[in-house]
């Protein structure tokens, strides 16, 4: 049957990553979205450089944005990042001309969520971003889908690979937090710009997904409480370690009459907790729904493979015509009238 062709703006490590996916997966991928899934046309910055993938036979676009008017691609798969500039436009564009788009983008999400997810309802058109929260753990689908019986009380979780990962090496390694920031970079966890990541702002971003899901409410990020690990010692991380704890990254967002309230900042964690063994690049999403109780899903945050798998589940999903609602209801549904305020801590 006819393939689903995309367009892939952004080589990096996730947009290597996903190409190589869909190689190396192709059969069973095919089988389960009902067609085989081609990347056709890709756009990166710099031609010549060796990714680790083979883009021999796929058109080549120096702007982003042409992917979205190249008549060979019907979904645009955005892996640039960054919350304005081409990821913006592009999504903005595809969008525009009725291409479905899946991204990997918290930022771009996190910030013009409301006014993409307008755009999305008005074109009829999906925007899917199961990659832009906790890497391979599919929590967009667990909170969208798998808890919509449920009044939310609270999201909260690890959810930025690095910092997970920085933290575990200091306290198992006794490493020094550079040198491990480092070896995060290396690995192709980290932001291009790692400041994002060790100041919480990654997180951040992810917490505000987690709470429009859940709560249907829009964040404000510049409202939100949010540190970063830059100031967490290796003595801190011992000192709690002989009290029985475990220092975390944690973002938290909980529900209640007085309104959402979301935080990011370093937890100490009891080492009991299902979520203080999650270590080294996974990450942790907790859900508590009034029907469900309490559900914990763990796996790896970030990285080629995780994130990859997280974007082909969504072109799984568009191939066979399965769409959502960006915010799992209407936009019209999304608060962001004054009475939910956001506190600060
Ligand atoms: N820099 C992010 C992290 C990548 O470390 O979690 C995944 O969003």
């Amino acid at each position: 049957s006819k393939p689903l062709k995309l367009g892939v703006a952004g080589l990096g490590t996730v947009g290597a990553g996903v190409l190589n996916l869909l190689r190396q997966n192709g059969d069973v991928i095919a089988a389960r979205a009902g067609r085989p899934i081609e990347v056709v046309a890709v756009s990166a910055r710099d031609r010549t450089r060796d990714r680790g993938v083979d883009v021999t036979g796929l058109a080549w676009h120096e702007d982003a944005v042409a992917l979205a008017a190249d008549p060979n691609v019907e979904v645009v798969v955005e892996l640039i990042g960054g919350s304005e500039g081409p990821a913006r436009r592009l999504v903005e564009a595809a969008l525009a001309a009725g291409k479905p788009v899946v991204t990997a983008n918290k930022a771009l999400l996190a910030t013009h969520g409301a006014a993409l997810a307008q755009l999305s309802e008005a074109k009829a058109t999906p925007l899917a971003y199961e990659a832009a929260v906790a890497g391979g753990i599919p929590a967009i689908k667990a909170l969208r889908e798998g808890l919509a019986g449920n009044r939310i009380s609270r999201v909260a979780g690890i959810l930025n690979g690095t910092c997970n990962y920085i933290l575990t090496e200091m306290r198992v390694k006794g490493l020094p937090f550079d040198v491990v920031l480092k070896t995060a970079q290396e690995l192709g966890y980290a932001e291009a710009d790692p400041a994002f990541d060790i100041d919480g702002v990654d997180a951040a971003h992810k917490l505000a997904i987690l709470a429009a899901l859940a709560f249907g409410h829009q964040v404000d990020l510049k409202a939100l409480h949010i540190e970063g690990i830059r100031n967490v010692s290796a003595l801190d991380i011992a000192l709690a370690g002989e009290l029985g704890y475990r220092i975390k990254l944690l973002g938290i967002a909980s529900q209640d009459e007085a309104g959402v309230t979301a935080r990011v900042h370093p937890c100490m964690v009891p080492e009991a907790s299902p979520i203080a063994s999650v270590d080294g690049v996974f990450n942790a999403v907790l859900a508590e729904g009034d029907a469900v109780g309490r559900v914990v899903l763990q796996g790896r945050g970030a990285g080629a493979g995780p994130t990859a798998s997280a974007v082909v589940a969504d072109l799984v999903d568009i191939a066979r015509g399965r769409t959502a609602p960006v915010w799992g209801a209407a936009s019209a549904t999304l608060a962001t009238a004054p009475g939910l305020p956001m506190e600060r801590h």
